[in-house]
């Protein structure tokens, strides 16, 4: 385990696509590793920007001393800018770097625009998104931090709920895929949960709410899915981000819902949007001990030229898997998940 075991091997490491708790716990176990066995590590900062645009630097021990413990990234990210139409300037740039390969933790944008250089850069993929939706993998960090950050929310919202015997509606991040409200509106018990996959039927919804306020329900919380949407309208669009991967901003649902619960079922209400909030917290436990396992490993894949690998979860443990894996489009919650049969065990509407 010396320092210089490795000498002259040079890994490039990125975090691409928007933040999540956990991407600094990536860095901290898999940098610490690495320099563990002699490797020195190149950071590039802000995603592909960096390569694009020639800003990294070297990632030394001091640098990434116990920042596991914050959300965010420390080498800074991009959502903005991918590698589309660019792709023969990408490659001489990051050629330039004189790298023996590049570690990226991102999300589906990160993994598209990586694409086409699969067979030509040789990588290893770290799925990450808070959203939970790549596939390849069972779970991606920062998805637990979300769900908590959603929970404590509805717990904490309902309290003002029932003192002014409110329906609050409480919309999640997520995109196309509904997993932060499933998993953040089952853990808190809401009333209703609404996710993209399932789009609602609004007469049956009313009636739902209607019976509980007739019933003397004093407040009343629906978590609902940025992405979630009536049955035969459509996702509602907040705005585009130019040159972004995914231009589609999602948002607005929740405002709506709650003029229109108001209009149809007289019940006074109002409405949270969570927004970035799921992607601030600290990371917790659970998404600690993913990124802590999730670096390590990346790591030894570097040592033992996995290249062309990602590191996965699947069955309670980190594994190996083609990073092609991690590029076959959205992983979306199915109609048959057990999450869905727990809600309807509780009566939740879903
Ligand atoms: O993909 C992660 C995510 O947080 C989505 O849940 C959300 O729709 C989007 O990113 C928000 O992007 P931005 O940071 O550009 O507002």
């Amino acid at each position: 385990m010396g320092a210089n075991k490795k000498n002259g091997k040079k890994i490039g490491i990125m975090t691409g696509g928007g933040d999540a708790p956990g991407l600094n716990g990536i860095l901290e176990a898999s940098c610490k590793t690495l320099h563990g066995l002699g490797y020195e590590v190149l950071g590039i900062e802000d995603g592909f920007e960096g390569i694009f645009e020639g800003r990294f630097r070297p990632i030394l021990p001091k640098d990434i001393l116990y920042v596991h413990s914050q959300a965010g990234t420390f080498l800074g990210t991009s959502n903005r800018c991918g590698t589309a139409g660019r792709e023969s300037e990408f490659l001489e740039k990051y050629s330039s770097l004189g790298l023996s390969g590049l570690i990226a933790a991102g999300g589906d944008g990160t993994f598209a625009g990586l694409k086409p250089f699969e067979k030509t850069i040789p990588m290893i993929g770290v799925p990450k998104t808070i959203d939970n939706d790549l596939p390849g993998t069972e779970v991606t960090f920062g998805y637990d931090t979300a769900c908590s950050v959603v929970a404590r929310s509805v717990d904490a919202l309902r309290a003002t709920a029932y003192a002014h015997k409110r329906v609050i509606i409480v919309e999640t991040m997520g995109r196309t895929a509904g997993w932060i409200a499933l998993g953040g509106g089952l853990a808190s018990y809401s009333d209703v949960i609404l996710i993209p996959e399932r789009p609602f039927d609004r007469e049956k919804l009313v009636e739902f709410i209607r019976h509980k306020h007739h019933q003397g329900q004093r407040g009343f919380m629906v978590v609902v899915s940025e992405g979630a949407h009536a049955r035969g309208e459509d996702i509602r669009v907040a705005f585009q981000v130019p040159g972004s991967p995914e231009s589609k901003r999602l948002g607005g649902i929740a405002e709506v819902m709650a003029r229109w619960i108001e209009k149809e079922v007289g019940w006074e209400s109002r409405h949270v949007v969570l927004g970035h909030l799921q992607r601030s917290e600290h990371p917790t436990t659970t998404d600690r001990f993913l990124t802590l396992a999730m670096g390590v490993e990346v790591a030894r894949m570097v040592d033992e030229n996995a290249w062309g690998q990602a590191v996965v979860y699947r069955q309670g443990q980190v594994k190996r898997a083609p990073v092609c894996e991690l590029m076959t489009g959205a992983r979306l919650v199915d109609h048959e998940h057990r999450w869905i049969k727990l809600a309807n065990a509780l009566g939740i509407f879903i």
